[in-house]
């Protein structure tokens, strides 16, 4: 087969540039532009493409010129490759990091399983210490997560109020308290128009801002509140959870889910009452605070004055004495744990026993001459005369 039967005979079946070499005994292979030339000459115009496949070619000086240009390209594809080996690369753009979220310190959810962290921290309790008289937190723990009103009754100062705080503290609940005298009424509860800039602005008053805002309320001394407030707060209590404030367009404010209501309620207060029936069924839990076993108070007495084991012990004695007369009736109020600390931490700062009694303890239990001299006199049974 001659050279130019080869080419031809390749051309026809296609064949690449390589296949094309390869049918050329070694020693007489031709260079590839020598083949198109013989291509070209034999009448055949071919063309060479890239990969050295062969196909059809106008003349001879494009193939050239198709030559060169593969020969620059691969002189700069070698020059560009040292570059990459000798010149430092342009450093890559570093993939932006996954920002790590700034670790906002959550306020833990508290035991009670309730989201506090909008309340104001001056609000939340704090330094609370209570002593429990029985089961009490655990009754209190049940009222707040099964969202119950709570109405705490007993005489003054056997710690009702410390007793909401402390749990406040320990839900670190926001809780306000609302002193039910009789000085309380409508506008002060609810809130009321203002003038502001010449124009007139509702203000909410405490409950509806402890209603919206997720508080807990204390209304303190309930039975002393006038009836009108009390109707104010049927629909409150209830399961309806809200006020309507006729006052404000009849505005109708519900009650935030971490909204809770507390009640204290003394005996023995002039000018208290009883509260009517249909109120006290509000309370899901009524919970009655007596005064605290002796062992509690003096344990209670040592811890918050510092004062001695067998002081203590002798005062808490006095005041279970004038708990028994009050009981009975021979005087109107008898010495409570408040008072017992008053008395405690007035000793502990350099006033004997009896003074101490004096500014401490005898007012407390009553104005009247002869029935001071009762106390005065059990006092005496434990400390003996005044010195
Ligand atoms: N169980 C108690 N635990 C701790 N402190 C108590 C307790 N009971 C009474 N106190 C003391 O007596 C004071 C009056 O208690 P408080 O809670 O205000 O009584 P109440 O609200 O029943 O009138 C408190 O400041 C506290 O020092
Ligand atoms: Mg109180």
């Amino acid at each position: 087969m001659t050279f130019k039967e080869d080419v031809l005979k390749a051309l026809n079946t296609q064949k690449t540039l390589k296949e094309l070499y390869s049918l050329f005994p070694e020693h007489s292979r031709p260079s590839i532009r020598g083949v198109v030339y013989k291509l070209a000459n034999a009448g055949k115009v071919t063309r060479i493409k890239k990969g050295g496949e062969v196909s059809y070619v106008q003349s001879v000086k494009d193939i050239d010129e198709e030559r060169s240009q593969d020969k620059t390209h691969a002189k700069e594809e070698e020059e560009r490759k040292k570059d990459t080996r000798k010149t430092p690369q342009p450093l890559k753009p570093l993939k932006p990091k996954r920002l790590k979220k700034k670790s906002i310190k959550k306020k833990p959810v508290s035991p009670f399983g309730m989201d506090f962290s909008y309340a104001p921290e001056e609000l939340v309790p704090k330094g609370v210490e209570y002593f429990p008289q029985s089961n009490e937190t655990k009754v209190l723990t049940y009222a707040v997560k099964e969202s119950k009103n709570v109405l705490l009754e007993g005489p003054t100062g056997t710690g009702k109020s410390t007793l909401v705080e402390f749990i406040a503290q320990e839900a670190g609940a926001p809780l306000i308290t609302i002193s039910c005298d009789v000085e309380l009424d409508k506008i002060e509860l609810l809130g009321k128009y203002e003038l502001k800039d010449n124009m007139t602005k509702w203000i909410d008053g405490p409950i509806l801002k402890a209603m919206r805002d997720g508080y807990w309320v204390v209304f303190d001394e309930i039975n002393m509140a006038k009836p009108d407030i009390l109707s104010v707060l049927h629909s409150l209590l209830d399961h309806r959870r809200q006020i309507i404030v006729k006052e404000h367009k009849n505005d109708v404010v519900k009650a935030h889910p971490n909204f809770r209501v507390f009640a204290t309620m003394n005996y023995n207060y002039e000018g208290t009452s009883e509260l009517n029936q249909a109120f006290k069924d509000r309370f899901g839990v009524v919970l009655h605070l007596s005064y605290m076993p002796p062992k509690q108070e003096i344990k209670l007495l040592i811890q918050k004055t510092g004062i001695d084991n067998s002081k203590a012990l002798h005062m808490v004695k006095v005041a279970e004495d004038t708990r028994d007369l009050a009981r009975k009736g021979e005087i109107p109020e008898a010495i409570s744990t408040r008072t017992l600390v008053e008395w405690a931490s007035a000793v502990v700062t350099n006033f004997t026993i009896h003074e101490a009694a004096e500014f401490t303890v005898l007012d407390k239990v009553s104005n009247e001459p002869a029935e001071r001299e009762d106390v005065y006199n059990i006092i005496k049974n434990y400390f003996g005369e005044k010195v």
